[in-house]
């Protein structure tokens, strides 16, 4: 992966880390941040002072266009230490590109690669103690960029924002996750911003989720806007389903996101030599197979949520209970997966990748 040397970091250390005082057992996901943070502005067309500087609130004005038109789109990724201390990366070049795809559909100027990943590197550097070993500790690494012009004209803004921030985290769900299918409200429409990280594709999703959640589920599984026939996405996920052995889940579109854990686990699944299906799948095809008995499994698949077992989901008020085989395919991909992105098992992908001082000195 390219990386260029670069003399325009400003970098400000914090004097005290706080990293003694956290509780790592008991984690909440995205609750606690690590001491540093990335900012860079754009500025008069062009991206500046790129700064690394003690994480601390900003302030801004109450007309900054962000709070009034949602111009912000945002990344998810993870960095993952090795037995030997190793902090690692997975695919961060897909984060890399997909941040400027969204940013290109919400209008944002693009950030430059050499300095996405000259700030990945740096932060993780500087923060490697909160990077702990150990399957399962893990940093979750939120880049985004969101309009900072004080204006509320609806207009793109001129002045934006692009920062990182680390957060320490455990597992994102607690407990197993029951959905439910997508009846009514959608998360995105043909032409709209549903394959762009977007902030807004986040908020949309909230009042249909707190209904779900009231019925004691965890996510809603999105089905197309125009029929609510074929399944999409779940929130914060793609979806899998196995019916009997074959592993289908539904091709990116531009309602659905281009999940990197997606992809990643089809060509997986290939490797392993699982038949894999990329289709539509109509809500009634599962329905009928879990009818049969032939739906095996349902799984999401995410950065945050790495490879999610769903133990039932609800269509049209019935709950479909899914009894996963001991030989389950959620359980094998997750564990190559996780292997993988551990420095654990060999990377016969190029998918891994080091973080270290060489890639910015
Ligand atoms: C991720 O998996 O990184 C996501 O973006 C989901 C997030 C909304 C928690």
């Amino acid at each position: 992966m390219s990386t260029s040397i670069s003399t325009k970091f400003k970098i400000e250390k914090v004097a005290k880390s706080r990293f003694p005082e956290v509780d790592f057992e008991n984690l909440l996901f995205g609750r606690v941040f690590t001491d540093h943070m990335f900012e860079c502005d754009y500025v008069d067309g062009e991206w500046r002072n790129p700064t690394i500087k003690p994480y601390q609130p900003l302030t801004l004005e109450p007309s900054t266009s962000v709070f009034h038109y949602g111009q912000a789109v945002f990344e998810g990724m993870k960095a993952y230490k090795d037995d030997d201390g190793q902090v690692w990366m997975f695919r961060p070049d897909q984060n890399q590109q997909r941040i400027n795809k969204s940013s290109k559909r919400l209008a944002i100027p693009e950030f430059p690669k050499e300095w996405f990943f000259e700030a990945l590197n740096r932060l993780l550097v500087m923060d490697s103690q909160w990077v702990r070993k150990g399957m399962g500790n893990v940093v979750y690494i939120r880049p985004f960029v969101f309009a900072t012009q004080p204006a509320i004209m609806a207009a793109p803004s001129t002045t934006y924002k692009f920062m990182i921030i680390l957060s320490p985290v455990k597992s994102y769900f607690r407990g197993e996750v029951s959905v439910v299918v997508a009846e009514h409200f959608s998360r995105a429409a043909n032409g709209g911003v549903g394959a762009a990280k977007a902030a807004g594709n986040y908020a949309g999703q909230f009042y249909p989720t707190n209904l779900a959640m009231e019925d004691g589920y965890q996510q809603v599984i999105w089905t197309d806007d125009t029929t609510h026939e074929h399944l999409e996405e779940a929130g914060t996920m793609n979806v899998f389903f196995r019916i009997n052995d074959t592993l289908i889940t539904a091709p990116v579109s531009d309602r659905i996101l281009d999940g990197v854990t997606r992809k990643s686990l089809i060509d997986m699944a290939k490797h392993e030599g699982i038949p894999v299906e990329v289709r539509k799948i109509k809500v009634q095809e599962i329905v009928d197979a879990a009818e049969k008995g032939e739906l095996k499994e349902v799984f999401g698949a995410g950065t945050a949520v790495t490879v999610s077992p769903v133990k039932s989901f609800s269509y049209k008020g019935k709950d479909y209970p899914i009894s996963v085989p001991e030989q389950s395919y959620s359980a094998l991909l997750k564990k190559r997966l996780l292997d993988l992105q551990y420095n654990i098992a060999p990377d016969p992908f190029g998918w891994r990748y080091k973080v270290s001082e060489e890639n910015y000195q």
